[in-house]
């Protein structure tokens, strides 16, 4: 047996997602299945952003709670662990909040303006008026969801990256505008730490319509999807378009369904796929099956744990979570006040008013 660490002695992570229903599989490779395995060697916080769905759903707000709930459903379901882990809900820890407002003080127009995503989004989801304060300040509230918590690794995909570049930049400049109060801050560390973004390496996860899998895209297979949807699913999928007839040899490496046996199929799979593709020894629907057995495989224990939840218990963790988070973030907090020498803040914090 060896030594597991205490919570103190290990480097702390935080990382979120939207919440934007059930979870696909592209969410499941591209961050879940990696903080499942965070877990062993890190102190870890994760959560929903309920709020920054917000930033783009302002008018119509229906779907936010009920998304919240099926995306922390998958979060268990993949094996997140609320005894290992701090699982909350970003709307129930105000002092997100508090510190995005400090951070909107401070933080100038233009940083926000040249994030990338901004006009990016702006761009593309031409259906909503995304001219909002709100939206403009969707990098900055992700700046107070970490920096909360003075973590020292945020696991994020390539496409967070300028997102925690924007967050190192307003620890900075908070840090050379508020000092840390000298009392109780012995060896003067800075108040935000700048924290690293921790690649997950993510493997290109093509959806049915072989493009990259996506809710938008409408392509995805979901970790919920029961195996005759995932069957049903898989017979869609685009396959190597050089393989018109039964009798056309195909490459896997130009399949999106090769793509999928080479992330979840067994080396002995993968030989006959590629012997019987290359020859045209085996059919497409064939093929299909196998790449449906392996997902199956993967996605049964992900369902069984899925289904050992109820709501209520979901709505438990997410509130023991949440009250957990709140109490690190106040830390954090008092630090900020303090700092920012905002006292009379600190005498409520401590019940003296
Ligand atoms: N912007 C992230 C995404 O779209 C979600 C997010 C919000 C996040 N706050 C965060 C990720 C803090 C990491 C850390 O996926
Ligand atoms: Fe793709 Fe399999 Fe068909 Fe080859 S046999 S083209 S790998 S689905």
């Amino acid at each position: 047996m060896h030594e597991t660490p205490t919570s103190s002695s290990r480097a702390r992570i935080l990382s979120g997602m939207r919440p934007t229903g059930k979870l696909h599989l592209g969410n499941y490779m591209g961050a879940l299945a990696n903080w499942v395995k965070l877990q062993d060697s890190y102190e870890c916080y994760f959560f929903i952003a309920d709020w920054h769905a917000l930033t783009t759903d302002y008018a119509d707000t229906a779907q936010v709670a009920q998304n919240t709930l099926d995306a922390m459903l998958d979060y268990l379901g993949a094996g997140l662990d609320p005894e290992r882990s701090v699982l909350f809900l970003q709307s129930k820890v105000p002092q997100h909040a508090e510190l995005f407002l400090a951070f909107a003080m401070i933080t100038p127009l233009g940083w926000l303006e040249r994030v990338p995503t901004y006009k990016e989004q702006q761009e593309n989801l031409t259906g909503k008026d995304l001219g909002t304060y709100g939206f403009l300040g969707y990098p900055l509230l992700q700046a107070a969801d970490i920096l909360l918590y003075q973590p020292q690794f945020v696991p994020v995909g390539q496409d967070q990256v300028a997102h925690v570049e924007l967050t190192r930049e307003v620890a900075r400049r908070f840090n050379q505008f508020y000092k840390p109060a000298a009392v109780g801050r012995p060896g003067g560390r800075e108040v935000l730490p700048e924290p690293k973004a921790l690649l997950t390496p993510s493997p290109k996860l093509p959806g049915t319509d072989g493009r990259k899998m996506s809710k938008s895209y409408g392509n995805t297979i979901l970790l919920a999807d029961p195996e005759p949807e995932i069957r049903k699913k898989l017979k869609t999928m685009v396959t190597d378009p050089a393989r018109i007839r039964r009798t056309d040899p195909g490459d896997p490496d130009k399949c999106p369904v090769g793509d999928l046996h080479k992330m979840f199929s067994t080396p002995e799979t993968m030989a006959k796929v590629y012997e019987g593709c290359r020859s045209a020894g085996i059919g497409c629907i064939e093929c299909k099956g196998w790449a449906a057995d392996a997902l199956v495989q993967i996605l049964n224990p992900i369902q069984q744990r899925r289904a050992s939840f109820t709501e209520s218990q979901v709505k438990e963790i997410l509130e023991e979570g949440s009250r957990r988070a709140a109490a690190r973030a106040e830390r954090t907090m008092q630090e900020v006040r303090s700092a920012m020498k905002l006292p009379l803040a600190d005498a409520v914090v401590a019940g003296n008013c």
